[in-house]
C-alpha cells in the first residue's frame, strides 16, 4: 500500500500521515513513513524525541551520499540520472513505535526545470519506495505536485487530499485532482480536517463528489495539545484515533 498525502500548509497534513503510519505499525505491518516536506517534522508527530530528531539528517543534505550515488561533485557537473538507491530506504530510516521514518528533505528548485543531483536522487528515492518497497509506505509532502513526475507518482494508490473546510482548501482539492489526472495517479480522494459542525460537513459534500470523500476528522483540541507537548497525535487522542481508522477502512478496502 503507497500512500502520499499532500494538501495546503497546516491543513493537518502530518497528523494524519503520522496517525496513519502508526495505525499500520501497530496491525504488524511494516511501515516506512517518508518525510517530503521541507519544513520537517512528521518525526515529532510519530513520536519521536527531539533528541532523537536532531540525529537525522535529511537525504539531500548528505552531500557525500549523493556525490557518491549521482557522480555529481563541485568539479563535475555531469551526473547519473539514475543513481542506486534501494538500500538507502533501510539505511538511513530510523525507527520508533514501529514506523520506520526517512527524513528526505528538500532542494532549492529554483524554477520547475530544475535537475540538480540532490533532486533526482529524492525523486529516485520516492519512485523506488512506491513501485518497489514491500513496506507500506505513508509519503508526507508538501502542497503540490508540480515537483513530482509521472515516475513518482505512477506507483502511488491512494492520493490523499487534507482539506479544511473553506473554499481555497477545495480550490486546491480541483487543482491536485486536475494534475494528478495528467501524471496518471489512480485515485484521488479527500479527508476533511477540522470540521466544527454540521454546516461544515454539509459544505464539504456540495463541494466534494461523495466518491472522493474518505471522511471527516473534527476539530480536536486534544490534537492541538498533543502538538504543543510535543507528543504524537497518535498516543494522545482516542477520538483522533477512531475518525482515522474508519478513513483508513475505506483506504484499505478500496486497495485490497
Ligand atoms: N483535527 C484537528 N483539530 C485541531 N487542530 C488540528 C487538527 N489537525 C491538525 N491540527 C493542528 O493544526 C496544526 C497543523 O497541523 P499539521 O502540522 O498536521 O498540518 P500540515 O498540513 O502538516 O502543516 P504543514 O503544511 O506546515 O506541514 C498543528 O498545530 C496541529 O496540531
Ligand atoms: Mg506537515
Amino acid at each position: 500500500m503507497k500512500i502520499a498525502i499532500t494538501g495546503k500548509g497546516g491543513v493537518g497534513k502530518t497528523t494524519f500521515a503520522a496517525t496513519l503510519a502508526r495505525m499500520y505499525a501497530d496491525e504488524g505491518r511494516s511501515v516506512l513513513a517518508a518525510d517530503a516536506d521541507p519544513d520537517a517534522n512528521l518525526g515529532l508527530a510519530l513520536g519521536f524525541s527531539e533528541e532523537e530528531l536532531d540525529e537525522i539528517i535529511p537525504i539531500s543534505k548528505m552531500r557525500k551520499l549523493v556525490e557518491e550515488r549521482t557522480g555529481a561533485d563541485e568539479f563535475n557537473k555531469i551526473f547519473r540520472m539514475n543513481p542506486k538507491v534501494d538500500d538507502i530506504p533501510d539505511k538511513y530510516a530510523k525507527v520508533c513505535h514501529g514506523v520506520k521514518l526517512l527524513v528526505l528533505g528538500t532542494v532549492e528548485t529554483g524554477g520547475s526545470g530544475c535537475v540538480c543531483p540532490e533532486h533526482v536522487m529524492l525523486k529516485r528515492i520516492i519512485s523506488h519506495l512506491m513501485l518497489r518497497s514491500n513496506d507500506v509506505v505513508v509519503l508526507d509532502m508538501e502542497a503540490g505536485l508540480e515537483h513530482l513526475g509521472r515516475g513518482t507518482t505512477s506507483g502511488m494508490d491512494e492520493f490523499v487530499v487534507v482539506i479544511e473546510p473553506g473554499a481555497r482548501s477545495v480550490q486546491t482539492y480541483k487543482n491536485v485532482k486536475r494534475l494528478a489526472n495528467d501524471l496518471g495517479v489512480k485515485q484521488v480522494r479527500v479527508v476533511a480536517n477540522k470540521v466544527r459542525s454540521e454546516d461544515d460537513e454539509a459544505y464539504i459534500r456540495s463541494k466534494i463528489p461523495a466518491e472522493d470523500l474518505l471522511g471527516f476528522i473534527h476539530y480536536n483540541s486534544e490534537v492541538i495539545d498533543a502538538d504543543r507537548q510535543g507528543q504524537s497525535p497518535y498516543d494522545f487522542s482516542q477520538k483522533l484515533i477512531e475518525e482515522i481508522r474508519s478513513i483508513k477502512e475505506k483506504i484499505d478496502q478500496s486497495n485490497n
